[in-house]
């Protein structure tokens, strides 16, 4: 039985190596793609992620428009490190499709009250991989859509290191609101949490050569756009190998064995001069006496991604968008 999916992605060269593995692999049912202003304007975020799935061949999978910036910050985007157009300045052809007319948050709604109604093994997994503005302002507005959710998975946040500061992780950083409200709504609505954050995010690496081998394909389909991905990540990095980064929180829905996780209280800090965006994961031992603590536990206790089978996620990945995985 195929694991329904949804994925939140901000299409982006990460987003894009997701996007490959979740249209492609069998294990898996795309059933929408929802669009969010983050790596690069929501527009060309939308442009971006119509033209990987047209690479992929799914031109059937729903794909619409949401959240233009988060709900609070001021929009900032990361084009210095997926390019100008969001997604390696590839020159690919782009999609000639259109969005979905509904808001990204009316497909999100509709697809999980449809899960909710089917019940049993319909219910969805939802894979944030971009800041989490759509699925805060969903969470906050049909709350019911939680009968629908089996769990989410998103990659962000991290329990010890930084990326956009020295403290916080992009996806977070760019909206620390709308994290702090998703993680508050779904200890309110017993939706169950994983966090794939930067603790294990960097680990699943493609080589520079395996990625020419995919871009040796040619034929503009889906291993030549996963190699020209990868490159482009090796050369922005100056660096022979590449993370697959949102592509493993996929794998960990796929593989959920290939990561280790730790139920922990997690807060995320919205006040902090140098600290705003940073997900607070404690790991002390609350069996003991903490009763001096005055900020007392965190309302949201998830599971945190702090091991991983690294070989095996980039091994997933290069299987399924090469097509040895059918
Ligand atoms: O910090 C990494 C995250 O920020 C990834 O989702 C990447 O695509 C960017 O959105
Ligand atoms: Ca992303």
């Amino acid at each position: 039985m195929a694991v329904p999916v949804v994925l939140d992605v901000d299409t982006g060269v990460d987003d894009a190596c997701a996007l490959l593995l979740a249209a492609l692999h069998p294990g898996l049912e795309l059933r929408a793609v929802t669009c969010v202003g983050g790596n690069a304007p929501v527009d060309a975020v939308v442009t971006n992620t119509l033209t990987v799935l047209d690479a992929a061949g799914r031109d059937d999978v729903v794909v619409a428009r949401g959240a233009e910036r988060p709900l609070l910050e001021d929009p900032v985007d990361a084009r210095h490190v997926h390019g100008q157009d969001g997604m390696g300045d590839l020159d690919w052809p782009s999609s000639q499709r259109r969005p979905d007319p509904r808001h990204a948050v009316e497909v999100l709604r509709d697809v999980l009250l449809d899960a909710a109604a089917r019940g049993g093994d319909d219910l969805v997994t939802l894979v944030p991989l971009a800041p989490l503005t759509n699925i805060a302002l969903l969470l906050r507005t049909y709350p019911d859509v939680a009968r629908g959710l089996r769990e989410i998975v998103f990659m962000g946040g991290s329990a010890y290191v930084g990326n956009a500061t020295a403290s916080a992780e992009f996806n977070v950083f760019h909206d620390p609101e709308a994290a702090a409200v998703v993680l508050d709504a779904c200890a309110d609505l017993g939706i169950a949490v994983t966090m794939y954050g930067l603790d294990v995010f960097y680990a699943p690496l493609v080589t520079r050569a395996r990625a020419a081998e995919l871009v040796a394909s040619g034929g503009h389909g889906a291993p030549e756009l996963a190699g020209r991905l990868i490159t482009f990540a090796c050369d922005r990095f100056g660096a022979d190998t590449a993370t697959i980064g949102d592509a493993g929180a996929v794998c960990a829905v796929l593989a959920p064995e290939g990561v280790q996780r730790e139920q922990l209280p997690v807060r995320v800090e919205l006040a902090g001069t140098w600290s705003r965006g940073r997900t607070i994961v404690d790991r002390r031992d609350w069996t003991g006496d903490l009763s001096h603590d005055p900020h007392g536990r965190a309302r949201s206790t998830i599971d945190v991604c702090l091991g991983i089978d690294a070989e095996r996620y980039a091994r997933l990945w290069l299987d399924t968008v090469s097509g040895r995985t059918s």
